[in-house]
């Protein structure tokens, strides 16, 4: 049995522009991106994998899925992507095949990735594919801790524009997810946001932006002052799951 903790680092929504100069509501996302990647760098060496959460790029362009997986070789660890609401998920599949893998192991635990894009939306859905796929996963190594991915979240977050947008088949996950006992936690991106809820008795761990923050239980849009950041899991060998966010600056941002 592996009895070392496994070091995963989460970045999600970093909305990249092919063009280093663009901004997303004042805020350029390439240099906060630049932010975050170095702050990783300085205080986590050398994770054993990143996870990208969705919303990779912000234009639509195969140049921008370029900029990212350039800047991510910074990071000394494999990156794996999953697809966000404003993703193109063949250009993904073209820049980067080897970042698409739906199941990664690592020791005894596996990482589970979900695509919960709907081709034109903002909300998510799980296809059958997806859902059948998970299924498949847990059954196949059911001694395995899984942690579970997707862009997202499963559950309402008591913010009223942000839940018209959520997962929109959270019970077709939940009957997945129920009659195996090997899945140990959930985390998204979307939100824009640090948060720990439940979801079928599971820790839920949502997970900042590297550009804008949004308002936490803000019934409409509203961009917060928090700094961008990201998040840690340590997936230890008994299955526990230690985590915390870290950001850029504790400085007030401003947004447009
Ligand atoms: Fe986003």
């Amino acid at each position: 049995m592996n009895t070392t903790r496994i070091r995963v680092v989460q970045i999600s929504d970093p909305h990249l522009f092919a063009d280093s100069g663009s901004a997303l509501m004042g805020v350029n996302t390439s240099e906060t991106l630049d932010e975050v990647l170095a702050k990783i760098q300085n205080d986590y060496q050398e994770p054993d994998c990143l996870l990208v959460t969705g919303d990779l790029t912000q234009d639509d362009s195969e140049a921008s899925y370029h900029r990212l997986k350039e800047k991510l070789l910074k990071i000394h660890a494999p990156s794996y992507w999953l697809q966000g609401n404003h993703d193109q998920p063949h250009l993904m599949e073209a820049v980067n095949p080897s970042a698409m893998q739906k199941q990664i192991i690592l020791g005894n635990w596996q990482i589970v990735l979900l695509n919960s894009q709907v081709e034109g939306e903002t909300h998510g859905y799980l296809s059958e594919t997806e859902l059948k796929l998970l299924d498949t996963c847990l059954k196949k190594d059911p001694d395995k801790h899984t942690l579970l991915a997707l862009h997202h979240h499963p559950a309402p977050i008591n913010s009223r524009w942000m839940d018209r947008i959520m997962l929109k088949n959270p019970d077709d996950l939940a009957r997945v997810i129920t009659p195996h006992d090997n899945v140990r936690g959930i985390i998204h991106g979307h939100v824009h946001q640090a948060r720990k809820y439940q979801f079928c008795d599971l820790p839920v761990m949502a997970t900042p932006s590297t550009c804008v923050q949004f308002v936490p239980e803000s019934d409409d849009f509203q961009a917060d002052t928090k700094q961008p950041g990201f998040r840690v899991l340590d997936l230890l060998p008994d299955g526990q799951i230690e985590t915390s966010v870290a950001r850029v600056s504790d400085l007030p941002m401003t947004c447009q």
